[in-house]
């Protein structure tokens, strides 16, 4: 009997081969797995063999029988793909393979977010290049060749003296060449640092600049506009706080730091348990940035801020390490 199951099998097997068709592989199944097919027959007859035998013959007829189905399985999944794609066989109401759709890195949707927001407080968005010259990033900042604040904002540096921007700033100067004041804008933007990494630190990131020029502004409004910011971005319970700083292209300069949204306030382990976090450098644009940019420091003021988005974007959804953005990892970005 084993040679007979042997026989079916290699006979199916090679039957099976021959296949092209879905009905003759239900005839072929008919044929040897039916009721009255010729491996079924077999199996019929273990009842009558002896009790050494009953436990191996069954066995390999058993697993005969399982290989079969399996294969008449796959056979019928390779005729199925085959018959979508021949086009004499064109089945038009076959449902179309679902295609998996990307989207927005969060860093990007993020942008947009603080894009809208500022939009809706009459702020015009302004881009500019990340590749800048030392004039720009440095020296119409008030930031000389000497001044210890280049070692602060350490960069890449590339041929013919360019380049890669430290910060979003320079686009202040940039900006203030094709406008007039009153301006009310932002540049949003990506910048470099040559610094050691860390879960707060990138050597890449992104900086949104904003700059208010007209007359009679003072840091009332600034700390107005950036309240209503952080509010319209994180809701009503957010408080901003500002502490004396220094950057050499605002005076007064200040540090804005925003109640800490995991502990409420109360102190926690990410905001050292001080209750707030800090967001931001800004301040009241220096009178010598407005006379590089020619504006008359009498009659006009204005006031100039620049954040992390990364950071910004970290608190928003709760992320710990900032060099996730960066990774390309699909677990992380497939939770956006
Ligand atoms: C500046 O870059 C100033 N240009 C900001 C400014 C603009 C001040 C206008 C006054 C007027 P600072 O180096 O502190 O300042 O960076 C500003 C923000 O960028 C920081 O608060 C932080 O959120 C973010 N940031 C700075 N360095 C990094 C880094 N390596 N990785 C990620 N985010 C960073």
């Amino acid at each position: 009997m084993k040679d007979k199951l042997v026989q079916i099998k290699n006979k199916a097997f090679s039957e099976l081969n021959n296949i092209q068709q879905a009905k003759e592989l239900r005839d072929f199944e008919v044929k040897y797995l039916g009721r009255k097919g010729e491996l079924t027959s077999v199996l019929k007859q273990i009842k009558g063999l002896s009790k050494e035998e009953k436990p191996i013959i069954g066995k390999l007829a058993n697993e005969i029988k399982q290989e079969l189905a399996k294969a008449i399985k796959n056979k019928q999944a390779g005729l199925g793909a085959a018959s979508r794609e021949s086009a004499s066989t064109l089945e038009m109401t076959w449902p179309g393979e679902p295609k998996k759709l990307g989207h927005l890195h969060p860093l990007m949707r993020f942008l947009r977010k603080v894009e809208d927001i500022f939009m809706s407080m009459g702020f015009e968005v302004v881009d500019g290049p990340e590749i800048e010259t030392p004039e720009y990033n440095f020296d119409l900042l008030n930031i000389p060749a000497d001044h210890p604040a280049r070692d602060v904002w350490d960069t890449f540096y590339l041929e013919q003296g360019l380049l890669l921007r430290t910060h979003t700033s320079p686009m202040q100067l940039r900006a203030m060449e094709k406008r007039k004041p009153p301006v009310r804008l932002i540049v949003p933007g990506r910048t470099f640092r040559h610094e050691a990494t860390d879960a707060s630190h990138e050597t890449t990131f992104y900086q949104v600049e904003g700059l208010v020029i007209d007359r009679n502004i003072s840091v009332t409004n600034l700390l107005s506009t950036l309240e209503s910011f952080f509010q319209a971005l994180y809701g009503k319970q957010v408080k901003i706080k500002a502490n004396g700083s220094f950057f050499p292209f605002t005076e007064p300069s200040l540090e804005i730091s925003m109640s800490c949204l995991i502990c409420g306030g109360a102190g926690c382990s990410v905001c050292k348990q001080s209750g707030w976090l800090e967001m931001m450098g800004a301040g009241m644009v220096h009178p010598q940035v407005l006379k590089n940019m020619k504006i008359d420091s009498d009659k006009f003021s204005g006031f100039a801020f620049g954040g992390g988005i990364d950071r910004l974007m970290m608190l928003y959804h709760n992320i710990n390490d900032i060099r996730l953005s960066y990774s390309g990892d699909l677990r992380f970005l497939e939770q956006f």
